[in-house]
């Protein structure tokens, strides 16, 4: 799939005909050399603009790499031509997302978990889907050992999984799996990624309406320009992925069918944007300046190739304000009624960026153009929760009825 074109000291040779390296031997030894010094380098500036992605082969041969990849950060993004492979990735994306999407009466909503092992709230996700048969799927990816279970709706819904490591991008090959899986099944047309720790916050119905009639993907995403932002970007990076478009967000996301699908293709194994993370984003590769790859991949993925089709926020609510590497765990004794209102009221959300002392960004959360509760679910919930969910599901839940 993936053509590389060899850049040879043979193609070098044949840029010279190019008309702005041409010149005219002038009288004088000093000047044949100024010009033939100036000439080269100009030459040198059109083969890099030319083809960048090849340029740092052609520098080899020049000059050292460092001064090389100078030049490639030199060079503007905008300006730049895209390689062969990235107009190859785009057209295949653009031409997915054009496709419109279709909403039947039979439509499901793919429920993928991302798991060690049991799911310590099968029995609420139980009550949850009770009635709706029909309506969603499940599909689990077990990465450590296989789960008990006790809801029927989770039995022998396994995929064959793999080991996740945390900040690499193994997590995006398990979302991955769980894709290929759920897209086999035509009626899925909206994807829900979860974790272990995640619950319901809304009740069936509402949660369905949301996400099916909603216009956009539900993909974090927002530009932290601090150290645990853009300052993780690479200039490996480059020139696929300009820092200015290198974002952040939370790895749960809930993409419609068709963004589940450029999400599917686009993570093959050597595709362009993914492999830059993959080999060189996760804690333990070189250099990697902390670089999470599963919180960058898809944001500045998506960021960079369909803007305005993803919502910026996820639906799935989480608490970083306590600042630290990992958000707060829930415990039993902060699950109250108050809590949950709190969760399922919250009209805008808040990205807190590792600029000073952690800048926060707000943001409404508009559904089709009207301010709505942003979240459906909740994560970071302690098994030892579970109980009093189960008392509070009913009433929590069934507070807001839904009017399209
Ligand atoms: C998400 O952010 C991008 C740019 O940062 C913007 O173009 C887009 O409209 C936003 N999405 C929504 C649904 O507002
Ligand atoms: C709920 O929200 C109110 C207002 O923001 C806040 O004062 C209160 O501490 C919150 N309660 C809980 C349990 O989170
Ligand atoms: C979604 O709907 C809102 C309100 O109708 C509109 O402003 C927005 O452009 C739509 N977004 C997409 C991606 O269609
Ligand atoms: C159930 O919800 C109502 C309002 O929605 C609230 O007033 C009541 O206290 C709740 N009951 C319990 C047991 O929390």
């Amino acid at each position: 799939m993936k053509a590389v074109k060899r850049w040879s000291v043979g193609n070098l040779t044949d840029m010279a005909s190019l008309p702005g390296a041409r010149y005219r031997a002038p009288p004088g030894r000093r000047r044949v050399w100024i010009i033939m010094v100036l000439s080269l380098i100009s030459m040198f500036f059109i083969v890099a603009y030319m083809y960048p992605h090849h340029s740092k082969r052609a520098c080899n041969y020049m000059i050292s790499s460092r001064g090389c990849k100078a030049l490639a950060d030199w060079l503007p993004p905008s300006l730049r031509e895209y390689s062969d492979d990235e107009i190859a990735a785009r057209v295949v994306i653009t031409e997915i997302l054009s496709s419109p999407p279709v909403i039947r009466k039979n439509s499901k909503i793919a429920f993928m978990f991302l798991t060690p092992g049991t799911l310590p709230f099968e029995r609420l996700w139980d009550r949850f889907f009770q009635g709706h048969e029909g309506k969603f799927s499940v599909y689990i990816h077990a990465s450590k050992e296989r789960p008990v279970h006790y809801s029927s709706y989770f039995v022998n819904r396994e995929i064959r999984s793999d080991e996740v490591v945390w900040g690499r991008i193994s997590m995006v090959d398990a979302e991955r799996r769980l894709l290929a899986n759920a897209l086999r099944d035509p009626s899925n047309q909206q994807f829900v990624l979860l974790s272990d720790s995640c619950i319901p916050l809304r009740s069936f119905e509402y949660m369905y309406n949301y996400l099916m009639y909603s216009n956009v993907s539900y993909v974090d995403c927002f530009d932290d320009p601090g150290q645990h932002g853009s300052g993780r970007h690479m200039n490996h990076m480059l020139p696929e992925i300009p820092k200015k478009y290198f974002r952040k967000g939370a790895q749960i996301l809930t993409p419609k069918l068709l963004h589940a699908v450029v999400h599917h293709e686009a993570t093959m194994a050597d595709s362009l944007y993914y492999s830059k993370f993959r080999d060189y984003c996760g804690p333990g590769i070189e250099n990697n300046k902390n670089c999470i790859a599963d919180e960058h991949y898809l944001p500045t993925f998506f960021h960079m190739l369909d803007p305005t089709g993803i919502s910026n926020w996820t639906v799935t609510q989480v608490d970083w304000s306590e600042r630290k590497w990992h958000p707060k765990t829930y415990m039993p004794e902060d699950i109250t009624h108050e809590l949950l209102t709190n969760l399922t009221s919250a009209d805008t959300v808040v990205h807190v960026t590792s600029v000073g002392m952690g800048e926060e960004i707000w943001m409404p959360c508009i559904w089709n153009g009207i301010k709505r509760p942003c979240y459906l679910f909740g994560r970071k919930f302690h098994p030892d929760t579970l109980d009093k969910l189960l008392d509070l599901f009913s009433n929590y839940t069934r507070s807001v009825t839904w009017n399209l």
